[in-house]
């Protein structure tokens, strides 16, 4: 009897103690990747019983419970040319920034004018006690807050860079740190510290005087008119933006640089990574425990078609990784005809299982951060062959953690990358480097997926987590350099010449005419 009871209050007080919230996440990038990220964010919130609704335009294959998609992907897609190999090594993508922000920018519009998402919007009933989306190049987003009235969570999928610190706090020093388009990695040099400088101020300009413009445009037509017709007063989407809870990073010091972060800017790089590695299929799991002389990994990542790669290129590539001793696992869309033995092509490749295996002695990547992420994490070294966006830096960083070699996208790059395989298999130093810091990956408090949760469920249970709020957010900048002080002094300085001259000359008067007075 006295068991029952226990189970019936057990259940009856998980029922009532149990906190479901409804969380409303948008990701609506079409990149593999990114829906990589969003996937993990949803499975980890929805696991913790929470009931979601995701914003995407990539349909997970597996929908957990209590999961509402809202698929926008009617009306949001990529531009390809920006993705396709060969344009990039032909130079015929111009200013790569601009052409991202106001890519990003049309992508965001879409996003939010899509019918399903003024569907959703439209829905008086429907209520969120938290939101989280995705920060790419733009802060419109922020704008949704305004509709439920709730606290709002920014999801950056790369490492802290100014931008996003911006978010939250201030913008950090440029003089030891990187924005997300630069290779460099600190202690910088003269030129790069003023190169960084100019990033800084002219980013902020144009976001201040172009960005925010186009921004309140879209929150204007698309989002206010919600806001309205559920008779709250329409606030800035400045105030909303000045308004953020967190921000969730996929970060980890063990892959970036140790960088100052204000209290509500959590990384939880790694996350996405299963606890558990899926077994391989019998067939690849054989072709790895046989490879006596190891496994070489190449993957140019999920958003890049190798097909893409010019002929001669490939085939070079192909001719080289024959002449290794080593078994060549190539991720690659085509088959390729006249291929060596020791090479192998797949067209899907379970890149976690590969990693985590044994024999698997070295990863050559485009160094996206998930595969920069799943490299550290399962501790293989890597040459990276950077092509866009955050990829140069992460080598960079990989280059000079010594645990990477960097090998630049050309029509030269089998010669290069050969050199550079072979430097790598014969030096054991670049193994033991991202052992080590696979070591530190790994070391920490928590699993950064319950790291993600607690978070979430802490900015909701505490009303938007204001406590974390750093004053230096708001503390205006020339407020933060003392410039009202250097006024203040200036004017001081100035009275007081001026009084000083002033009592000069009138003694000097009075001295005169008193000297005057006693000539008559
Ligand atoms: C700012 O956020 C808090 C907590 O998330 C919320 O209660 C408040 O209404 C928001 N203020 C504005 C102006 O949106």
């Amino acid at each position: 009897m006295s068991k029952w009871a226990l189970v019936l209050v057990s259940v009856l007080s998980s029922v009532y103690l149990s906190n479901a919230y409804k969380i409303l996440v948008i990701f609506p990038l079409p990149g593999k990747s990114h829906s990589i990220l969003a996937e993990g964010v949803v499975n980890h919130l929805s696991r913790a019983g929470h009931e979601i609704t995701y914003v995407t335009s990539i349909i997970p294959d597996k929908l957990q419970n209590g999961v509402t998609i809202v698929d926008v992907s009617s009306s949001v897609k990529l531009e390809t040319k920006m993705l396709n190999i060969k344009s990039i090594m032909n130079n015929e993508i111009e200013n790569e920034f601009l052409t991202s922000m106001n890519m990003f920018m049309e992508m965001s519009k879409k996003a939010i004018s899509n019918e399903k998402i003024q569907e959703l919007l439209s829905d008086k009933s429907q209520q969120f006690d938290v939101i989280i989306a995705e920060w790419m190049l733009n802060e419109v987003y922020a704008g949704f807050a305004g509709i439920y009235n709730c606290p709002f969570i920014w999801f950056s999928t790369v490492e802290p860079h100014w931008m996003v610190l911006q978010l939250v706090d201030e913008m950090p020093n440029p003089s030891y740190t990187s924005n997300i388009m630069s290779a460099t990695v600190p202690p910088l040099s003269f030129p790069q510290r003023i190169t960084e400088l100019g990033v800084q101020i002219m980013g902020k300009l144009f976001q201040n005087w172009y960005v925010s413009g186009i921004e309140n445009k879209i929150y204007e037509t698309y989002l206010a008119p919600h806001i309205r017709a559920r008779g709250y007063t329409m606030p800035p989407l400045e105030l909303l933006k000045q308004n953020v809870s967190l921000v969730l990073s996929n970060s980890h010091v063990s892959m970036g640089v140790a960088t100052r972060l204000p209290p509500n800017f959590i990384p939880v790089g790694g996350y996405h990574i299963d606890a558990v590695v899926k077994p391989l299929s019998e067939d690849l799991r054989k072709l790895m425990d046989n490879a006596k002389h190891g496994v070489i990994y190449f993957s140019m990542g999920s958003n890049l078609r190798s097909q893409h790669f010019p002929i001669e290129v490939k085939q070079e590539l192909l001719n080289m990784f024959g002449e290794l001793k080593q078994t060549v696992l190539w991720k690659f869309e085509e088959d390729l005809p006249n291929r060596p033995d020791n090479v192998h092509i797949l067209k899907w490749a379970p890149q976690q299982s590969i990693l985590a295996h044994n024999n698997c002695v070295l990863f050559i990547t485009h160094g996206g951060l998930l595969s920069t992420t799943e490299s550290i994490h399962f501790g293989v070294p890597t040459i990276g062959i950077p092509v866009f966006g955050d990829q140069y830096v992460n080598v960079a960083r990989g280059v000079r953690k010594g645990y990477a070699k960097k090998v630049d996208l050309s029509y030269s790059m089998a010669k290069n990358l050969k050199v550079a395989i072979q430097e790598m298999i014969n030096d054991s130093s670049f193994t033991k480097k991202v052992k080590e810091l696979s070591f530190i990956y790994h070391h920490r408090t928590t699993h950064p997926g319950k790291e993600l949760v607690h978070w979430v469920e802490h900015v909701i249970k505490t009303g938007g987590a204001l406590h974390l709020r750093s004053p230096a957010f708001l503390t205006p900048w020339y407020q933060k350099v003392y410039l009202d002080l250097a006024i203040v002094l200036l004017v001081l300085i100035i009275a007081i010449k001026y009084l000083f001259r002033y009592i000069c000359s009138t003694i000097r008067n009075k001295r005169s005419t008193s000297s005057k007075k006693k000539q008559k």
